[in-house]
């Protein structure tokens, strides 16, 4: 894993975090060890109950830390209850995973102006009112399946789109960097011909393409913005008997999920979205320390496919 040092010197971290003074209420000792709260915005998806024990197992190397864990239940409502209790617990530091961007955005800024520092993970808040954001680039992400998709279909197919959660930012940009990435029109032979939400889960993306499967009768290519939901796709196009016809491209890539379904060819390729657990407990542990950290601090991904799946799929340079 990077240092926060060789995070910096690689060009990830532009700006310094500045803002409120980190106050620590514990001594950092594993006899009076800092808090850190952590709010998960759900736990019903395997990637952020991944998520949550890349978290632990950081911790768990640091004696002198001690974790509380809060799911969120997938409310946004809840989890901002939960960043208040966390911050009236006395917590040192809080790191969250947010459902939505707007409605965690106050609360994550409350918690920030009031001296007590707030890693965001994954999913973005508005604003700049937190102390460090960690994250792959969903935008590139989704660029890079994109051009993945054009370059397999040779400019020409029918595509279908199953988005996230649109009022998450990762949704937002995932989207936007797939339309960059497919680029239309330099392309004309390409087109989307279905998009629907499927807000992250598999059920719900399986809906979608019954609908699409329905009303096309020609389909070259589906474009989930998870695995879950590339998954629920392939599962209504295996249904309607129709799989074979078009390829299936997600992202996440956890070992047992994602990665799974290429090297078995239900997906066509996986792009890693890595949890950035370890980085947040370095991160948390830095700022408890009183050193500055980057703003922004950008994971990197790779690229699996049914080729390179087996050699540990292929870095997105
Ligand atoms: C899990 C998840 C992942 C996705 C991420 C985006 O809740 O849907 O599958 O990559 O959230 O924030």
């Amino acid at each position: 894993m990077r240092t926060l040092r060789a995070m910096a010197l690689a060009g990830f971290g532009l700006a310094l975090a500045c803002g409120s003074a980190p106050r620590a209420k514990h001594a950092g000792t594993p006899e009076d060890p800092w808090i850190v709260g952590m709010s998960q915005c759900n736990l019903g998806e395997p990637w952020r109950v991944q998520m949550d024990a890349d978290v632990r197992a950081a911790a768990a190397t640091h004696p002198n830390l001690r974790m509380i864990f809060k799911d969120a239940q997938n409310n946004s409502l809840t989890q901002r209850a939960q960043v208040e209790e966390l911050v009236e617990q006395g917590v040192d530091l809080i790191i969250i995973s947010p459902k939505e961007a707007a409605p965690l955005t106050n609360p994550v800024a409350e918690a920030y102006r009031q001296g007590t520092p707030v890693i965001v993970l994954d999913r973005a808040v508005q604003g700049d009112q937190y102390t460090t954001f960690i994250g792959a680039d969903n935008v590139r992400i989704g660029r890079e399946a994109g051009k993945w998709i054009r370059d397999s279909l040779h400019g020409t197919g029918k595509i279908v789109e199953l988005k996230g959660l649109m009022t998450s930012t990762p949704g937002q940009d995932r989207n936007h960097g797939f339309l960059e990435g497919l680029d239309l029109a330099d392309n004309p032979g390409l087109a989307i011909v279905f998009t629907g939400e499927m807000q992250w889960l598999e059920p719900n993306a399986r809906r979608e393409m019954e609908s699409a499967l329905a009303t096309h009768p020609r389909i070259d290519a589906v474009y989930a913005h998870n695995d879950p939901g590339a998954h629920g796709a392939w599962l209504a196009a295996r249904a309607a008997g129709r799989e074979r016809e078009m390829l299936f491209v997600g992202i996440d890539a956890l070992p047992q999920e994602g990665r799974q379904y290429v090297a078995q060819g239900i997906l066509d390729a996986t792009f890693l979205y890595p949890t950035g657990g370890a980085e947040a407990i370095e991160t948390a542990l830095a700022i408890l320390q009183g050193q500055s950290v980057p703003k922004h601090i950008v994971l990197g991904t790779r690229l699996f496919t049914r080729e390179n799946v087996a050699g540990g799929g292929q870095p997105i340079e």
